[in-house]
């Protein structure tokens, strides 16, 4: 019987050159947990942040010298393998899919999971690599365009790196909450936000969007290169600028705007809300998918042991849409 498997470790803060992929023991399920048998799992810009360990303030939750846990990695899509006794939810051969927001590890083989944690069953419309990267792209802009901006039919949103795992999963999202949607990103993704959904598109390269005509309801910035400060003249009377890249200057205007003027800046951290409302995230974006509303994009899958290209693809500030690690080509 296997006893041991293959995961990526971490044993300290750096650049791609920290991690290792190593011979681990198998974890096993207690009585209230699952076994999975993870078949793909994502690799995002936060998990690039978490290996960093920078900003410095992450680390009062992941670990202040060195990770707390060894294996990184939260998304992850898979097959149940095995389950306590008291488990009930879940069965041996279940397609699952979900976040481990509390002991990260699904960059490695199989996981453990309490049968209560952040995850469910896999909608047979997407693939477990689409799967494995909605608690990225997918609740983060759910989050942010229903929650934090509030986005209404007939609003006119737009989204700032449209291309990305954030921007591609918010065009198709927005446009199904009925908004008109502009988005920005450079000339290479014209088409591709396009097909996702974008009404009109602005390239970054040629025209910066703060010094257009038009004025929007919400901007979306998903990659924080704008500033509440540039985009202000490009909301409307009660417009809304909200980006999920936190730095001081954002954290300075929300606290002004919350007090002051029409037009606010807002700012949510999605992995820090409280777990009923991720609940609730995961469950609308599983409906979505399950309806084919929205689909994330994958434009590249790695091994595990690939991980230095996943990572330089990250730093690259290009990535489109998801990249995955894969165990288990289907
Ligand atoms: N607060 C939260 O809840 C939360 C949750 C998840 C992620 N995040 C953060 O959200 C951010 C976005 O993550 P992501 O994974 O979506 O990013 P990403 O996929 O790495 O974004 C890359 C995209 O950015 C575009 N881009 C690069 N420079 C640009 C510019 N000057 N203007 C417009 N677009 C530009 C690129 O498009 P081109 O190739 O066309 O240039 C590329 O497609 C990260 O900082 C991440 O840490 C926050």
């Amino acid at each position: 019987m296997q006893t041991t498997m293959k995961a990526i470790i971490q044993p300290s803060y750096g650049g791609p050159e920290v991690l290792q992929l190593a011979e681990v023991k198998l974890p096993t399920p207690g009585t209230k947990d699952v076994l999975i048998k993870v078949i793909a799992s994502s690799v995002t810009t936060a998990d690039s942040m978490m290996m960093t360990g920078k900003p410095y303030v992450g680390r009062l939750m992941i670990g202040l010298t060195k990770p707390k846990y060894p294996t990184p990695g939260t998304g992850f899509a898979g097959i149940v393998e095995a389950i306590g006794t008291e488990v009930t939810a879940y069965k041996v051969g279940d397609e699952v899919f979900g976040e481990s927001l509390k002991t990260f590890g699904t960059q490695a083989e199989y996981l453990v999971l309490a049968e209560d944690d952040l995850y469910m069953h896999k909608p047979a419309a997407i693939s477990f690599e689409e799967a494995a990267t909605v608690g990225d792209g997918v609740m983060t802009s759910i989050n942010f365009l229903t929650m934090v901006t509030k986005l209404q039919p007939g609003q006119h949103v737009l989204i700032n790196g449209a291309a990305g795992s954030l921007g591609s999963a918010a065009v198709q999202i927005a446009r199904n909450l009925g908004a008109r949607v502009t988005a920005v990103c450079s000339a290479k993704n014209i088409d591709f936000v396009k097909k996702l959904g974008a009404h009109e598109v602005i390239d970054y390269t040629r025209e910066d969007f703060t010094l257009c005509e038009n004025t929007f309801d919400i901007i979306y910035d998903t990659v924080g290169k704008s500033s509440f400060a540039a985009a202000k003249r490009s909301l409307t009377a009660q417009g809304v600028y909200a980006s999920p890249v936190l730095s001081s200057k954002l954290l300075k205007d929300v606290i002004i705007s919350s007090l002051f003027g029409s037009k606010k800046a807002k700012f949510s951290a999605t992995g820090a809300l409280p777990f009923k409302v991720k609940q609730q995230l995961q469950a609308t974006a599983r409906e979505l998918l399950a309806l084919g509303k929205v689909k994330p994009f994958i434009s590249k899958k790695f091994r595990l042991e690939e991980f230095q290209d996943a990572h330089a693809y990250i730093a690259s500030g290009h990535k489109k849409g998801n990249i995955v690690f894969v165990n288990s080509w289907q």
